[in-house]
């Protein structure tokens, strides 16, 4: 099995490169990691190749910068063949308020790499997955998405645009693969245990860990679902608050505590 996972030097895109590791350590499985912090790049190789028998490549990068993630790609379609998993979990949250000036660049920061980000890291690996699907590989591209893409939630305007936005790229995106055999699969997680979620102040149902999460959406990907929520309580909660009418919405979420305000780079 070979992977390409970006976002895999925290949380989710780590847990997700330890669960494809365990999983398939006797398969010669080859891991590519990617993200900007190289050490924490360097700490999580250096575990998955003591404890599993598994080869992992790093790519020290920033999505943002397309330029990077096609040289990524091609150096490791050279060294190893078309991966058979793409899975972009890169991905930034903070609170914005549009009436802040100062706030401006975090909108930018965020949907840039959020959204371009997943198409930046797609799009260089889609011509030599084709191919490979046409020998019969599997072939599959993941996106990570948010249970907060579903309906705007106050003060995190640009991180529920940004998902919001990202599960229809995603969807947009999984129709035109149809074409070339290449699976699309949108994960959108409610809360999981990540530095993402341990600034929040306020209660989070369903709080998942992050181990436990990267081994269903490790199952979920499997099984080529095509849109899923995990944890499966956050879906039903997902498909109310898609039911629920704007005026009731706004009454609802008028007093919803709000995202804190972290510096994005
Ligand atoms: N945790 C949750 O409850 C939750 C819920 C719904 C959706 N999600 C989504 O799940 C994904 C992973 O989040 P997480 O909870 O695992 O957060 P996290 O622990 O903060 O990890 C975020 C990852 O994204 C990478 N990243 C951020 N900006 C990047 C950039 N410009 N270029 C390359 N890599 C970048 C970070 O690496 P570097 O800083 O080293 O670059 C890190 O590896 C995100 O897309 C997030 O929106 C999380």
């Amino acid at each position: 099995m070979k992977v390409f996972i970006t976002g895999a030097s925290s949380g989710i895109g780590e847990a997700l490169a330890h669960a494809y590791a365990k999983r398939y350590q006797n398969e010669n499985a080859i891991i590519g990691v990617a993200a900007r912090r190289s050490e924490h790049l360097q700490a999580l190789r250096q575990t998955l190749e003591a404890h599993y028998n598994i080869k992992c490549a790093i790519y020290t990068l920033d999505v943002r910068d397309a330029a990077a993630l096609s040289a990524a790609a091609d150096d490791y379609i050279q060294q190893f063949g078309a991966p058979n998993i793409v899975i972009g979990s890169a991905g930034v949250s903070s609170g914005t308020l549009t009436e802040n000036a100062d706030d401006t660049h975090a909108f930018q920061a965020i949907m840039d790499i959020n959204v371009t980000g997943l198409v930046n890291t797609f799009q260089p690996f889609i011509n030599a997955m084709r191919l490979a699907a046409k020998n019969g590989h599997i072939a599959q591209l993941v996106g990570i998405a948010s249970v907060a893409g579903i309906r705007g939630l106050p003060g995190a305007g640009a991180y529920s645009a940004s998902k919001a936005a990202a599960i229809a790229y995603l969807e947009s995106l999984r129709v035109e693969m149809l074409h070339h055999n290449i699976a699309v699969t949108t994960i959108a997680p409610g809360y999981i245990r990540t530095p993402m979620t341990d600034i929040n102040t306020y209660s989070m149902p369903f709080l998942m860990d992050a181990d436990i999460a990267a081994a269903k959406f490790v199952n979920a990907i499997e099984n080529k679902r095509r849109f899923i929520v995990i944890p499966w309580q956050m879906g039903w909660v997902a498909r109310l608050m898609r039911l629920i009418p704007p005026v009731l919405w706004d009454f609802m979420a008028k007093n919803a505590p709000h995202k804190p305000k972290i510096n994005v780079e």
